[in-house]
């Protein structure tokens, strides 16, 4: 299997943004990292060799199938995103911290390995830098379904069950993660599971119906009850599935193009999975259409206000797309409102928007955006994977230069980001060394 994503530089790589040029061109979108996960994840309850395609190339991936392939996974990944994968000789062996600790997701391999194998022991996430990433519900559904969850030294909790049983679970809160494992747990418990409050992010479908091609039995995923028949066994041998195109990158694209008054296309895209985004982008007077799977957009110039814009689950305005919402923001003309719902430290990235002259207030989860004319380049550093995507895209409109630092969070999550943004027309480059950093 490939390492992990080798940028074949050494130290500390930032990119370095001439910002000021507009983005043009055809922007091909990847396999969403947010289904891919999962997906990967849930091969775990079907042995026998299946593939996947539109498998994005970005590091969080890497790891979760570097956490398979240690597990006993037979894994190989192409460079055009197909991935075939055999986890009939997987066993259920702790994973190890040096692998668990760089990917927030590893805990949602949890459901899949207690349903596969009666056991799992995971570590316990902790706060990670956009707030408290809590798995209360996890395991609460963990419970309901039958299983003796209990906390063990060094941070780990182990889950196990001599049995799974299908049973009535409502969540208190609703949770995209809490939803997927729950469900993978539920795949082949006894009877019937009726899960209430559940996430209806198109990358839940996306894994339900992934789950369904390998025999399980799922109804009502995209509504707020999803039902599970509990089956005997699943077999992914022969199955070929398709995981969704990535609605988060396609929106960081697009508002990239838009913040440069750019003209760009973005194809192999969902626009459906993109409603309220578009809505927003088109109250700021841009210029969007929308085919059936391809949205074109010519920015204009000036850029108005957006009013209110709330970061809330799912078809509401993704909060993955509030970070790059904001930076696009800072440029348009009079004040925006951007209220976060989701996560309690999700404006961790306004200083160093502000360093580049943004004027953007924080009061508690609301950012109240006063537009200004121009941003300047500056050295910035990238706390997580969209804040990060929300600095580049400052840079990329900024007047001047800017080193972006905190790599690694952007190769999380997007596919060699310069290079995409590059054949744009963007001036970004990967360079070596801490030699700008002030
Ligand atoms: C997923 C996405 C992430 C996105 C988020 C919200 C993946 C790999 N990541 O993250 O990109 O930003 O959905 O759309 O798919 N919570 C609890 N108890 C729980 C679980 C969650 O209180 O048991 C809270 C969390 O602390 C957070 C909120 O609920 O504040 C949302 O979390 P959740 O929907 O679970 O997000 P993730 O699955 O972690």
């Amino acid at each position: 299997m490939a390492a992990l994503y080798n940028n074949g530089l050494n130290g500390n790589p930032h990119f370095l943004v001439e910002g000021g040029r507009p983005l043009r061109g055809v922007f091909k979108v990847p396999g969403a990292k947010n289904a891919a996960l999962p997906i990967i994840a849930g091969t775990i309850l079907a042995p026998g060799r299946l593939t996947l395609g539109r498998v994005p190339d970005i590091s969080d991936v890497r790891v979760m199938l570097e956490l398979l392939n240690h597990m006993g996974a037979e894994i190989e990944l192409d460079d055009n995103g197909i991935l075939s994968i055999d986890t009939t000789a997987l066993k259920s062996v702790p994973a190890p911290y040096s692998l668990v600790k760089k990917l927030n997701a590893s805990f949602d391999i949890t459901g899949a390995l207690v349903a596969r194998f009666g056991e799992a022991m995971v570590p316990m996430p902790g706060g990670c830098v956009i707030g408290t990433r809590a798995v209360d519900q996890h395991l609460m559904g963990f419970r309901l379904l039958g299983c003796d969850v209990r906390s063990e030294p060094g941070g780990f909790v182990a889950v196990k069950a001599s049995g799974l049983v299908g049973n009535r679970i409502r969540f208190a809160k609703t949770s995209v993660g809490a939803t997927k494992n729950v469900m993978m747990a539920a795949c082949m418990a006894r009877g019937r599971t009726v899960l209430e409050n559940v996430a209806r992010e198109p990358e839940v479908v996306d894994l339900a119906n992934f789950l369904a091609a390998c025999g399980a039995s799922i109804n009502g995923q995209g509504s707020s009850r999803i039902e599970i028949s509990g089956v005997r066994g699943m077999s992914g041998a022969g199955v070929r599935y398709n995981i969704i195109s990535d609605r988060l990158v396609a929106g960081t694209y697009l508002l990239a193009a838009a913040i440069t008054r750019g003209e760009i296309t973005a194809t192999g895209v969902e626009p459906e999975h993109l409603k309220a985004f578009i809505r927003k982008l088109r109250k700021t007077g841009q210029d969007l259409t929308v085919g059936e799977d391809f949205i074109h957009l010519r920015g204009v110039s000036p850029i108005l206000s957006a009013g209110a814009v709330i970061a809330e689950p799912y078809p509401a305005f993704p909060t993955d797309l509030q970070p790059p919402m904001v930076a696009y923001l800072s440029l348009a003309q009079g004040v925006s409102y951007v209220k976060e719902k989701i996560f309690d430290m999700r404006f961790n990235y306004v200083d160093d928007l502000r360093r580049m002259g943004a004027n953007i207030e924080v009061d508690s989860n609301t950012a109240v955006v006063r537009g200004v004319e121009r941003l300047m380049g500056a050295p910035i550093d990238a706390p997580d994977i969209r804040a990060g995507a929300a600095l580049v895209l400052a840079a990329l409109a900024a007047e001047g230069t800017s080193q972006v630092h905190g790599l690694h969070f952007i190769d999380r999550g997007y596919e060699k980001m310069e290079e995409r943004l590059s054949a744009l027309g963007a001036s970004i480059r990967r360079v070596a060394g801490d030699a700008d950093r002030h």
